[in-house]
């Protein structure tokens, strides 16, 4: 297989647009409605913290000497009611605690936070409230205390269940604390616990990348996220894959574990509902689909992305906004100015369907004619696909699916979405470009 699957999803997660590499554009046209749904959104709030680096990792994470968890709390706080406020949303419709390690956190703060969230906003009792866990003794030891703070839902970064290779990833568990830890949260959370798993390995090989997903269907609850190994520059592990000491399956045989993984979740009664995610019973995560379906969300905490409207300042576009990296910076800027928002960015017309469709695509239900339709009366998915030559291409390789009911990737096509997107984005901008230059024209001859 010569296209490279995209299944980069942690970081479509966290980074959405800035991972796939595109920046929102200032459009041609303009269009100052309000975008949909902008009287709610979603929370998430980074915990910036680890007690190791595990070596593949490149995510926004510190190694404190101390920690003052009364200033984080007062900070992520603060934080919180300031882009509420700012956002005048007035229902919070899930709540995400990613990291970094936010297990580490202690039950109080979370509780602080759910707390200000509900003096500024409605979150009701139902809304599903996610925290990350590292499935290490400590961590464990509290998740009793996370459920009494609020948190229902858990998401347990097991990666593996060979131990050999949780050594060479530099994780601080071994599989028996993964076990225990899973089998503790789903004591707590039945039904609402999720476990991600690496795959692509150094070492790895299919027989046991399917021998290790064997071992875990037995364990696991209704929430499966499968996250291809990518080898970030300026980790641990890229310099002892660039100097040989390492080294990673290629891409053919990458491709053939994320098939192989596929059926066997499928065969085991999980449903594929995004590139690299999977649930039984219906216990999708609320929070992610909110991303992937485009709604506001509102990131708290140091290196947090949001997306939305301040409509507090008047704002009718919604805003990528990405808060301070680095934690002690990030909570000097919160107590000097109630928030540690580094980088606004407007999103127009143009940027925010480029991320209707770059997110929507992920899911396999794809995009419907009636979601595009929220944020694009004017100008539906036919219009702007329909005639392109590409993307009849895509269609005839089976990769693509285009017809009044909406946009969406075959199942070949979502293991090679990545290779999909490039081009989907260019006959967007055409579009908007010949839209352009359509308008341009008329306004010129009614003068
Ligand atoms: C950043 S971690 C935070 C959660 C927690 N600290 C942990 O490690 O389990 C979120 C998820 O991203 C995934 N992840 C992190 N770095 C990755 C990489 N380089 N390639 C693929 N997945 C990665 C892991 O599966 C992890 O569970
Ligand atoms: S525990 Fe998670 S966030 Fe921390 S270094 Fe490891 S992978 Fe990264």
């Amino acid at each position: 297989m010569s296209r490279r699957a995209l299944l980069t999803q942690q970081h479509a997660v966290l980074c959405l647009g800035a991972a796939l590499g595109f920046v929102p554009s200032r459009s041609l046209a303009t269009n100052h409605r309000l975008p949909p749904q902008a009287d709610e959104a979603s929370l998430y709030v980074h915990w910036p913290y680890c007690l190791k680096r595990c070596s593949y990792c490149n995510f926004n994470k510190y190694i404190p000497r101390n920690q003052n968890h009364a200033v984080m709390t007062a900070c992520l706080q603060k934080e919180t009611q300031t882009l509420l406020q700012l956002s005048q949303v007035s229902r919070i419709s899930s709540v995400f605690f990613g990291g970094g390690t936010p297990s580490l956190a202690q039950p109080s703060t979370i509780a602080a936070v759910l707390e200000t969230v509900s003096e500024h906003a409605r979150l009701s009792d139902e809304a599903e409230v996610t925290l990350e866990v590292n499935p290490t003794p400590a961590g464990r030891a509290c998740l009793k205390d996370f459920t009494l703070a609020g948190v229902n839902r858990f998401s347990v970064g097991i990666q593996s269940l060979n131990d050999d290779h949780l050594r060479t990833l530099g994780r601080d568990h071994d599989s028996q604390h993964a076990l225990w830890t899973v089998s503790e949260a789903r004591t707590l959370c039945p039904g609402r616990v999720s476990v991600d798993v690496m795959f692509a390995l150094p070492g790895q090989s299919v027989t046991s990348w399917e021998s290790e997903l064997e071992k875990l269907l037995p364990v696991c609850d209704d929430h499966v996220s499968l996250y291809q190994l990518t080898v970030e520059r300026g980790t641990q592990l890229f310099k002892q894959v660039e100097s040989g000491e390492l080294s990673v399956p290629g891409d053919d045989v990458t491709a053939v574990m994320y098939n192989t993984a596929r059926g066997v979740l499928e065969k085991a009664g999980f449903r594929q509902y995004e590139v690299s995610n999977f649930a039984k019973n219906s216990a999708v995560s609320e929070h992610n689909i909110g991303y992937w379906k485009g709604r506001q969300y509102i990131g708290v905490g140091p290196g947090a992305h949001g997306r939305f409207v301040p409509r507090a300042v008047g704002g009718v576009q919604r805003e990528a906004r990405t808060q301070t990296l680095e934690p002690d910076v990030w909570i000097r800027e919160v107590q000097r100015h109630g928030h540690g928002t580094r980088r606004r960015i407007q999103l127009d017309h143009r940027g925010l369907l480029e991320e209707v469709l770059v997110m929507g695509l992920r899911m396999n239900e794809g995009i419907t004619q009636q979601h595009w339709e929220l944020f694009s009366p004017e100008d539906d998915l036919q219009q702007i696909f329909g005639m392109s030559e590409k993307v009849q291409e895509f269609q005839a390789e089976g990769l693509l699916i285009l017809h009044d009911r909406g946009l969406r990737c075959s199942w070949e096509g979502l293991a090679v979405l990545d290779s999909i997107l490039p081009t989907m984005l260019l006959e967007l901008e055409m579009f908007f470009k010949k839209q352009y230059t359509g308008r341009k024209t008329e306004i010129q001859r009614d003068r």
